[in-house]
Parts: structure tokens; sequence; C-alpha cells
């Protein structure tokens, strides 16, 4: 990855030109001990996977698929706090490289005209209230084309070159969205969750706005509020203040 400033993350890279899953291939390196800010990369994956258990289509060499390692050392409660500083770090370091205006949808999609053009997943490994390691998987639709996406995909997916009209060289814009995760990561073990909190609201294209949340418990219609202590989802709801742990978010 050329000019990539920073500390430790994408320091040591795993670069794989075919996988299963960059989140496997993590997950394996950490357990032999892979350091914080180790990275894997790969050019196509055969099972990508996506939130929810749904699968994550990863074609060769026009996206991002990549899982970062890392190490926080805060309790297992605040695990959520991660998905939502990766969301930030990764818009930002996309909207450096492209200007293209991102939108975050809760909990970690990022969408461009109300598209997925990006998702995030992370898997953790901890016991009672220690975290081992994070899998922070990162995947971005870069230089896909409309005629690349499988039929289902066309009414809901974007990609950076779609919206721009021109090709993203992805080597560089690794190395700033590195730089982007690693600062706000930085900050955020420095200064607590208050920095990320204020970040996303910046950046969430739905506070204020109606919402439908699918829960495992059933569905809830309200208002996107703003984020409690824990990274849930406060809802204004007929019945009151709601906070959403896990969800499917439409508005
Ligand atoms: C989602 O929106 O459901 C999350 C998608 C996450 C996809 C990335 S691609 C790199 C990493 N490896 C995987 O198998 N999944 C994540």
């Amino acid at each position: 990855i050329p000019h990539l400033h920073t500390q430790q993350f994408g320091k040591e890279i795993r670069y794989e030109f075919q996988t299963t899953s960059t989140q496997i291939a993590a997950h394996q390196w950490a357990k032999e001990g892979a350091k914080e800010g180790a990275l894997v990369v790969a050019e196509e994956q055969r099972s990508g996977r996506g939130r929810l258990g749904r699968s994550w289509h990863s074609p060769p060499h026009t996206g991002i698929w990549m899982s970062l390692i890392l190490r926080p050392k805060i309790p297992l409660a605040h695990a959520p706090h991660m998905t939502l500083l990766a969301s930030i770090g990764v818009s930002k370091g996309i909207q450096r490289v492209t200007g293209l205006p991102i939108q975050i949808k809760w909990p970690n999609d990022l969408l461009i005209n109300g598209k997925k053009v990006c998702g995030i997943l992370c898997e953790l490994r901890g016991e009672q209230d220690r975290i081992h390691y994070l899998v922070t998987g990162i995947g971005i639709n870069v230089n896909t084309m409309e005629t690349d996406l499988p039929p289902e995909l066309k009414p809901i997916a974007t990609s950076l070159a779609m919206e721009l009209g021109s090709s993203v060289h992805r080597a560089s814009l690794i190395a700033v969205i590195l730089e982007e995760l690693e600062l706000i990561y930085t900050q955020y073990l420095a200064e607590g969750f208050s920095v990320v909190r204020t970040e996303w609201e910046k950046a969430a294209g739905m506070l204020g706005q109606m919402i439908k949340a699918r829960t495992t418990q059933g569905e809830l219609s309200g208002k996107a509020l703003s984020l409690n202590e824990n990274g849930a989802l406060l809802l204004q709801t007929e019945q009151g203040v709601v906070p959403i742990y896990s969800a499917e978010i439409e508005w």
C-alpha cells in the first residue's frame, strides 16, 4: 500500500488473491497472535459474509474486501462503539478521496443517494468482560459497474465508480481509510464514546426522521433521536423512547 501514514493499522498485511472470506482468515490470524492493526485484504471472496447471516457479493478486482484486527482494551459491553467508529472512519476516508456525499445508516451501512456502497461487519471473540480481539470487516463497492451487479442488487446497491463516473485506485483508498480509522480509534480510546457519538450524529442521514426498525421482537416505528452511551439508536415511539440494539432500518 503506497503512502500509508499510520502507526499500526495496515503495517502488517496478508494479501490473498482469492479466499473464502477475509473474516475467516483474520480470525485465524488473530488466534495465532496477529498484532493490533493487522489487515487481511482479498481480491475476491468466494463466500463473503454480511450482517444477519447474509452473504456479501465480492467479485474479483472491483471492490475492497478487507478485515482489520483490533485489540481494544474496553469492556465487552462497549463493543457496539467499534461498529459505529468503523463506519465513521470509512466514510471519512471515502469522502476525502472521492468527495462523494456519504450517509451513514445505523448501525453501519454507508449509502450514496440512498444506495448501499459499503457494509461493515464487526465480529468479536471475548469472555466474561474482556475482548480478546475484534475483526472489523469492510466491504466497499469501488469499481463495480452496473452490469457487474446481480439483478437483485441493482435497485439497492451502487459503487464509487458508478457515482463518480471514473474509477478509483483501491490501494490509495485503503491507505486513507486506514488513516481515518486509526485517528478516530485513537481518539475514542483516549476520550471515550462522546467523540464517536458527535461524529456519528453529524454523518447520520436519519436523525430526526421517521424510521421503521425491524427487530427480532417485531417492528417499531418512530423518530430517530440520537444514540445512547451504549451506541443504541434511540427511537421516539408512541410508547416513549426505546433503545434499539439490533435491527434492520428503513426510512
Ligand atoms: C453487511 O453490510 O452486511 C456487512 C458486509 C461486510 C462485508 C465485508 S467484505 C470483507 C469482510 N469479509 C467478509 O466476508 N465480510 C466483510
